[in-house]
């Protein structure tokens, strides 16, 4: 149930240095589809979402392009990440750049504000770095290299040989927040989620935390270090800050205050950075930490992380192009369990599309609305007494309305989904078993025909609230041939189930529409 709580929500800020893949549109989805229940459900919503844009690896794909990397950062955020928001249909609240001044002058802020306060020293920093991660490794986080880089040690993510760094940095005392941090992994179980990904850190934390190198000295291509300018701060400190500088951090308390602590979703590879720095950074500070980082698992190619490195992306208009938006988001939130790894492809997408969202859903809006055109000339029919069919049919949609609900609260998506379905299925079902086309034979089956249309329609209106956030441009449009009042995003959803219809129907094309396409 909802108290009209605050729900601030937000994806990873991606890296420009290329363009976005589906495992980008894929966090924006879940995100999304978050934010957008939550906003159903009365919370004051506010989802954020940016880019990325400091650093080394953005530096030098700009260097190769022969452009600065503004210019870089300027042209992808523009045709690439931003134009990612309309092809999935994201309805986010906020867009943050790091290279914004109100990221910048706030982060030096915070920066300055731990070195006041004793958190800060100087140091040399001697070991790895990958710059694919944008990350210090650890020699135990090297695997052996293959193909072109056999008898070499590689980043196990990118495959791709380490750099060895000496320079001087400044560090940030994170080995002094351990206790603190295991403290607060115990105490709240919820902070990383799923639990495969708790266990992970929890076991990394117990080995022990060093101190982290947050400056570099090599380059400039980030934000000054407001007490020494022959410093730029390390890309990784200053992207985790976005999450409280674009929520008034720094400028305005009031809307800091609302907002704080946000729920992050990120993909599992950098859950560290959220799960360990980000919140002994915020402990130093003395601001309170995250409410949740939810660590959902990789798209595969090949049982490979999909990568931009690796030249294995699939741009998302591929798919869009072709099924659009809500297929996209229904696919990807219902076949792959969120918080595990799932494998995208072609064939699995276009039998789920044809059979659960054409068939399924489209077809069972489709058949009750015509029905109801053609044997009640568009009115909504009068319900007689219900019999145990019928009965069971509202009890349906109040157990997915809950169940949805509850699965939602554990950010279960593809459970929610999967909660709904049940009534997609029994609804479809149920029509079948009724034949509504041999009531309407009889007059003398007149209040029968109108108590079944009436119950079909029903669950179509509780179909539409609860896969609203799921499926936007579909249940709006479902929405409307049932004569809803209002937009399907004011519906409460968690009163879904208590929808009992508007005064006429209108007919509806068809909601998926058949798909000729051959990927072979
Ligand atoms: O790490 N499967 O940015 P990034 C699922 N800038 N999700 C995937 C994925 C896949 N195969 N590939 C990428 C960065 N993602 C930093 C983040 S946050 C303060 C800074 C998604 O461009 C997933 O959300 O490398 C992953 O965590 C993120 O993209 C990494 O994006
Ligand atoms: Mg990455």
């Amino acid at each position: 149930m909802s108290d009209g709580s605050s729900f601030y929500i937000t994806t990873p800020i991606f890296y420009v240095n290329d363009v976005p893949h589906i495992g980008h549109a894929y966090t924006e989805v879940a995100a999304d589809v978050l934010a957008r229940w939550h906003r159903q459900s009365g919370d004051k919503t506010w989802l954020l979402t940016g880019t990325d844009e400091h650093g080394q690896k953005i530096l030098r794909t700009a260097t190769a392009n022969g452009v600065t990397p503004q210019e870089w950062a300027d042209r992808l955020v523009e045709t690439a990440w931003k134009p990612l928001l309309e092809t999935v249909n994201i309805a986010n609240d906020d867009f943050i750049r790091t290279t914004e001044k109100r990221h910048e002058v706030n982060t030096q802020k915070f920066l300055q504000h731990l070195h006041d306060e004793g958190h800060i020293y100087t140091g040399e920093y001697e070991g790895f770095y990958c710059v694919g991660c944008e990350e210090y490794k650890q020699p135990s986080d090297l695997v052996d290299g293959t193909g072109e880089y056999v008898g070499q040690q590689v980043c196990a993510i990118h495959s791709k040989p380490v750099e060895l760094l000496h320079e001087k940095n400044y560090f940030f005392k994170m080995s002094a927040f351990t206790d603190r941090l295991l403290e607060l992994y115990e105490s709240n179980p919820n902070f990383v989620q799923p639990e495969s990904a708790r266990n992970e850190v929890l076991s990394f934390v117990k080995r022990g935390l060093a101190d982290l190198s947050i400056s570099r000295s090599s380059f400039d291509w980030g934000i000054k270090v407001p007490w020494d300018e022959s410093h730029v701060v390390y890309v990784w400190f200053d992207a985790l800050l976005n999450y409280i500088t674009a929520a008034g951090y720094g400028q305005d308390d009031e809307k800091f205050a609302s907002l704080w602590p946000a729920t992050h979703i990120v993909g599992k590879d950098i859950l560290r950075f959220h799960a360990v720095i980000w919140p002994a950074m915020l402990m130093a500070a003395g601001i309170e930490v995250p409410k949740q980082v939810f660590g959902h698992g990789w798209l595969l190619v090949g049982g490979e992380k999909m990568s931009k490195s690796k030249l294995t992306g699939i741009a998302p208009q591929q798919i869009t192009d072709t099924f659009g938006s809500d297929a996209f988001r229904y696919y990807f939130m219902s076949a792959i369990t969120f918080g595990q790894d799932g494998s995208f492809s072609w064939e699995d997408l276009s039998a789920r599309y044809q059979a659960e969202l054409a068939n399924g859903f489209g077809n069972l809006a489709s058949r009750v609305i015509a029905m109801v055109v053609r044997y009640c000339d568009g009115t909504i029919p009068t319900p007689g007494e219900f019999t145990a069919d019928d009965e069971a049919i509202i009890a349906t949609e109040k157990r997915a309305t809950e169940g949805a609900v509850d699965a939602i609260s554990r950010l279960a998506i593809h459970e929610a989904i999967a909660s709904v379905w049940e009534l997609v299925d029994e609804l479809n079902g149920y029509i079948t078993s009724q034949e509504p086309w041999g009531l309407a034979k009889d007059p003398a089956n007149r209040a029968r025909l109108e108590t079944v249309l009436y119950t079909a329609l029903r669950g179509l209106g509780t179909l539409a609230v609860l896969l609203s956030p799921v499926v936007p441009e579909a249940t709006a449009k479902l929405w409307t041939a049932l004569g809803g009042t209002g937009d399907v995003t004011d519906q409460r959803i968690d009163q879904a189930w208590k929808w009992t219809g508007g005064d006429t129907v209108a007919p509806l094309e068809a909601l998926f529409p058949r798909i000729e396409a051959s990927f072979d």
